[in-house]
């Protein structure tokens, strides 16, 4: 195990939103000395199971089974605020945040921006020095962020991974591992250069520690530290799977990813999906795709390998839960349309999908 990178003093990392992606990403972090980075959990309906058990129960196929046993769990944000009178924490006294303030913030819950602002809910927990990270899908997820913390340090991250919490405080990783991480200056629509500005360069320099922690601490293979552009690129590809499948298996009828390609119009309708996001990413991004970066033919072709996949959309759908349709689709429309791109099929599906969702919200409420 390197020690280059090895800190003096114990970094803090707090996790927001302890589901299947927050769990796994912060066991994998977690390495029992001060020297290493103490990992805690702010989760919400299973705060209960994992504050009870003392633990997060980790079922993986990358990892085989283990116990992840975080050094804190906090009950609510204020719980989890800094304030000069708390103590440095011990594992005894586990519920104490930091004195010094979190050193790495990670948001891992849904990325949901029309029901709630996670930047407000984070604000309380941010210090000068705290780094931003996001676990999340979709595009946009970072401009919130952004504007209401000017000069933290953040870093973007997209994941490929199956896992869900198959119950409270209990994870299940079914299949990959790979996180892609980039720094996230000011957006690549602003004037300012990226790479040469300072908070750029800052997330930068975190996105590298993070990186080396996972790989070295965590035994992850697949992480990749990319430039801000490349990173963008990353998550208008994965918006690719995403934007295609997902929508697709609650609009039509409930079919997972590989049963909609049995079907040859929804076959032509998931590849349009995927063309129309690779013909609007480069001008939207002012950078072609590159070729490395898996086409919609062989995206398809891997699809039909995985049956009985059902994406987390539908998932969501069919749990009355809302799913996460202002940043597959709403954002990547309005961005590119920003940019005088129209992006039809998207436009349809959200507000196809954004209607079904409004509906069924009043038909609950009792008001049709
Ligand atoms: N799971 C995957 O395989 C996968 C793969 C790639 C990408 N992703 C993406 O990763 C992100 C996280 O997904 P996930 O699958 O981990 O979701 P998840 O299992 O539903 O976990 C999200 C967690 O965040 C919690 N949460 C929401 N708002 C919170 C708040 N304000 N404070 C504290 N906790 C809060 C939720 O609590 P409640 O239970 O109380 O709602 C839930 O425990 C999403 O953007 C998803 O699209 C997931």
């Amino acid at each position: 195990m390197a020690s280059s990178n090895k800190p003096e003093k114990p970094i803090h990392i707090l996790f927001v939103g302890a589901g299947a992606v927050g769990c796994f990403y912060a066991s994998r972090l977690h390495h029992v000395g001060t020297e290493h980075p103490l990992l805690s959990l702010k989760p919400r309906s299973n705060y209960k199971a994992i504050a009870d058990a003392g633990n997060v129960q980790l079922q993986t196929h990358s990892f085989g089974n283990y116990a992840f046993a975080p050094y804190a769990v906090f009950p609510n944000i204020d719980a989890a605020v800094p304030s000069a009178s708390s103590s440095s924490p011990t594992a005894a006294a586990a519920a104490t945040p930091p004195s010094e303030g979190w050193d790495y913030i990670i948001v891992t819950t849904k990325a949901l921006p029309d029901r709630t602002d996670d930047t407000a809910t984070i604000a309380p927990l941010v210090s000068a020095k705290s780094c931003l990270v996001l676990i999340q899908n979709g595009v946009g997820v970072e401009e919130p962020y952004r504007k209401r913390f000017p000069h933290n340090p953040i870093v973007s991250a997209v994941t490929v991974i199956s896992a869900e919490q198959i119950r409270h405080g209990v994870i299940r990783q079914n299949r990959w591992t790979r996180i892609s991480l980039g720094p996230y200056g000011h957006g690549l629509s602003t004037t300012t250069p990226s790479s040469d500005d300072q908070v750029t360069r800052l997330s930068d320099e975190r996105m590298r520690s993070l990186a080396q922690w996972w790989t070295e601490l965590g035994g992850i293979r697949d992480v990749e530290s990319h430039t801000e552009l490349e990173l963008q690129t990353i998550r208008w590809h994965k918006l690719c799977i995403n934007a295609a499948f997902n929508p697709t298996a609650v609009l039509s009828g409930g079919r997972g990813n590989a049963d909609q390609l049995t079907d040859a119009e929804l076959r032509i309708h998931v590849l349009g999906i995927m063309n129309e996001i690779r013909d609007a990413a480069p001008l939207v991004l002012g950078a072609p795709f590159p070729d490395t970066l898996a086409s919609p033919e062989k995206i398809v072709k891997s699809t039909e390998r995985n049956t009985g996949g059902r994406p987390s959309m539908l998932l969501d759908w069919e749990a009355g839960r809302p799913m996460e349709i202002e940043v597959i689709l709403g954002n990547p429309v309005r961005i590119a349309r920003a940019r005088g791109v129209e992006m039809p099929r998207l436009q349809s599906l959200y507000a196809l999908l954004g209607s079904m969702q409004r509906m069924r919200e009043e038909r609950g409420k009792g008001k049709l």
